[in-house]
């Protein structure tokens, strides 16, 4: 069990800086993810945590000890790749003991805590095979057993089911969340699907250009979005933004003519910029709303979305609850609780609040 403290921890490739000065603290524990789009340096920071990377300037601390300039093999991490890295020539019971035969363990040993973490994992069936007689989900939990028996304090993972399909990605995020209460101890998580980071975090990262824009827990940064990159990163389907002007008290949305907001006291008189509206929050067919005829309707089941185009070109999408009805070419009338509103500014991208 362990914390994790980066302290103005700053990574550079030559003259590109990848992570200007960051500081974070990650509890001992915790389940904590970084999310954000390609790019934007989530790997830089978990490989510079795990000591695949260099640092160029600051501080890591794990347990309270600065282990930025130690060997990977010494900070008490083991990490987890998206692309599993197992061995093929070598069996399952091989690959996880590898780490431990190294560390020239005894063998009775090796084979005691490599048999408890297949118990875990539920591998004890597929010990005596090689990775090219498993199945993708089957090759993860080796990976992650690989790291298990190293007893590490943190668990470090890079987008690790991102090569899995849709349905097993699903099966291992409940299992990665099941070993987490179970093992107890303190994960770090990358990924750019923001469904894996709102399910499985106690606090997600957002990253853009190797900044934080916001840390919070999952419906932290649902609810209260600190800006529009947040607002436009969480939630899926994403929020939906109109421009809006304010006239005296009321805020008109130009693509949306008749729908008037009162003007909350932190929107300054004269305002334009936008407006967001998560989409289960907009009122369907209420008397005063207004009309929007929708292009398409997409029933998942106990989920319907419509989605229409407005007279700009604005997409939007509508949570229609469940409803069988109406179809692709109808006509609804939307309206906003003024309560469900989000403002924000669009040069400085600040939500105004
Ligand atoms: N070895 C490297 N040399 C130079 N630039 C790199 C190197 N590794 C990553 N980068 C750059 O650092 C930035 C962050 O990359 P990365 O951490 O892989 O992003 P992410 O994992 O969020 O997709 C990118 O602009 C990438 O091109
Ligand atoms: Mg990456």
């Amino acid at each position: 069990m362990a914390e994790i403290e980066l302290r103005k921890l700053r990574k550079s490739y030559g003259a590109f800086e990848a992570i200007p000065p960051l500081d974070l603290m990650i509890e001992d524990g915790e389940f904590c993810i970084f999310v954000g789009p390609s790019g934007c340096g989530k790997s830089t920071l978990l490989r510079t945590i795990a000591g695949l990377e260099d640092v160029t300037a600051g501080e890591i601390r794990i347990d309270g000890t600065d282990v930025s300039q130690r060997h990977p093999g010494e900070r008490g991490a083991a990490m987890v790749f998206q692309n599993y890295a197992l061995y093929p020539h070598m069996t399952v019971r091989q690959n996880m003991g590898y780490a431990l035969k190294l560390a020239k363990k005894p063998k009775a040993e090796i084979e005691e805590t490599v048999e408890r973490a297949a118990r875990t994992l539920g591998l004890e069936e597929l010990l005596d095979r090689k990775p090219s007689q498993l199945s993708g989900g089957q090759r993860q939990r080796v990976a992650i057993g690989r790291a298990i028996v190293r007893d590490p304090k943190v668990f470090l993972f890079d987008e690790p089911l991102s090569n899995l399909d849709a349905e097993l990605r699903t099966r291992m995020r409940l299992e990665l969340a099941d070993l987490h209460r179970s093992l107890g101890v303190t994960m770090v998580y990358v990924t750019h699907d923001q469904v894996e980071a709102m399910t499985l975090a106690d606090r997600i990262v957002v990253l853009r250009g190797g900044r934080i824009e916001q840390v919070g827990s999952p419906l932290e940064l649902y609810d209260n979005p600190a800006n529009l990159f947040v607002a436009r990163f969480i939630g899926s389907p994403s929020m939906n933004f109109f421009r809006a002007t304010a006239d005296g008290n009321a805020i008109a949305i130009t693509e949306l003519p008749g729908l008037i907001l009162p003007r909350p006291d932190f929107v300054p008189e004269g305002w334009s910029g936008l407006v967001g509206v998560r989409p289960e929050h907009f009122v369907i067919n209420a008397a005063g709303g207004t009309e929007v005829r929708l292009r398409a309707v997409e029933h998942l089941g106990g989920v319907t979305y419509g989605y229409a185009t407005l007279s700009a070109g604005t997409g939007i999408c509508v949570d229609l609850e469940g409803r069988r009805e109406p179809g692709a070419g109808d006509t609804i009338a939307l309206s906003i609780p003024p309560e469900c509103a989000f403002f924000f500014d669009e040069r400085t991208e600040i939500r105004l609040r």
